[in-house]
């Protein structure tokens, strides 16, 4: 009875949207402490692998934010410590930890867009799935640190339809609500067939207005409309109004996260670690960015696609401290 009782809840929960994050905060929390611990393990001869994850790995975005000020205050830079005490991937990812979520975010975003050939599928992994108040943060973060603007960079690396589609997404202008009103689905049901299949080329702006504006329960419920109407998916649509270009990718992500935010993280992450090699910065990003909001799922998600555990697939695929430390993100 117990048990039917959790998995009721557990099921409610994930229909409703319930997130379950893997990391917590720690409560006391101790900056001071935790900053000591950190001197303490990068200090002198040697350097103390498992004290930095005890640290680093147990707390949250915002309570690493105020240990590496701590840090910073008394010893100089924690993170050029790590720099020169630390090598490969292990150095890189306490390096990600020792920001805030939202630096974190921007570092990412800009390094996204730097990489020779911009890594479209991550830049819209990163944008569709932050808040507006967070991309507004970000859209400030840009102004200070890189003295540019993030809509400047997506210009600079981006062109067509895809770029309107980001520079929109970025502005954070997205109905946040989960509020769906069946007249407005029907009504973009129709203005998406009668600006794409119904007619030679594509009206863009109505996809770009649909798919940055719109609240992404109501973009699913347009994509399950719209198939029911027309005896298509919009996933096809999408993909043959805008073949072969980062737009049509995009659409399709955008489509993939409205109907169901686990999965489409679950394939990302799978995407990162399967086949031959890692794509280890975005294994670290995915992980950093979503342990605190809805690893959890993700988890669950991922065992149902994959019949694995992300856990031992991500073990596999590497090794050391680093694993350590994913591992202890994750778990
Ligand atoms: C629902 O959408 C229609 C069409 O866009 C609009 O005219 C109507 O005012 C909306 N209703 C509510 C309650 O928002």
């Amino acid at each position: 009875m117990k048990s039917l009782f959790i998995c009721f809840v557990l099921f409610s929960g994930i229909v409703s949207g319930q997130d379950f994050p893997t990391l917590f905060p720690v409560d006391p929390f101790d900056p001071y402490n935790d900053a000591a611990r950190l001197f303490d393990a990068i200090d002198g001869w040697g350097t103390d692998e498992d004290k930095i994850i005890s640290v680093l790995c147990y707390r949250t975005a915002s309570q690493r934010d105020i240990i590496t000020t701590t840090y910073n205050n008394q010893h100089g830079s924690l993170a050029d410590d790590l720099k020169s005490d630390l090598t490969g991937t292990f150095k890189t990812l306490t390096v990600m930890l020792t920001h805030g979520m939202i630096k974190f975010l921007s570092l990412e975003l800009h390094d996204t867009m730097a990489r020779a050939g911009t890594d479209e599928k991550s830049l819209t992994e990163i944008i569709m799935s932050r808040s507006n108040q967070e991309l507004s943060e970000i859209r400030t973060f840009f102004i200070d640190y890189y003295g540019h603007s993030l809509a400047s960079e997506i210009e600079a690396d981006t062109s067509g339809a895809y770029q309107t589609l980001l520079i929109q997404m970025a502005e954070g202008l997205r109905d946040e609500s989960t509020f769906v009103n069946m007249t407005a689905v029907e009504k973009d049901v129709v203005d998406l067939y009668e600006g794409g299949p119904a007619i030679e080329g594509t009206n863009e702006d109505i996809y770009i207005d649909v798919f940055s504006l719109r609240n992404y329960v109501h973009v699913n419920e347009v994509a399950i409309l719209f198939e029911e109407t027309y005896g298509i998916s919009l996933t096809t649509v999408v993909t043959t109004e805008f073949e072969g270009r980062d737009m049509g990718n995009a659409l399709v992500s955008i489509l993939q996260y409205s109907r169901d935010k686990a999965r489409y993280f679950a394939s990302r992450f799978h995407e990162s670690i399967a086949g031959a090699g890692t794509a280890d910065q975005d294994l670290m990003r995915l992980t950093i960015s979503r342990c605190e909001t809805d690893l959890g799922n993700i988890k669950i998600a991922y065992q149902n696609i994959y019949a694995a555990s992300l856990s031992s697939d991500v073990s596999d695929d590497t090794s050391g401290s680093y694993r350590s430390a994913l591992l202890a993100l994750i778990d």
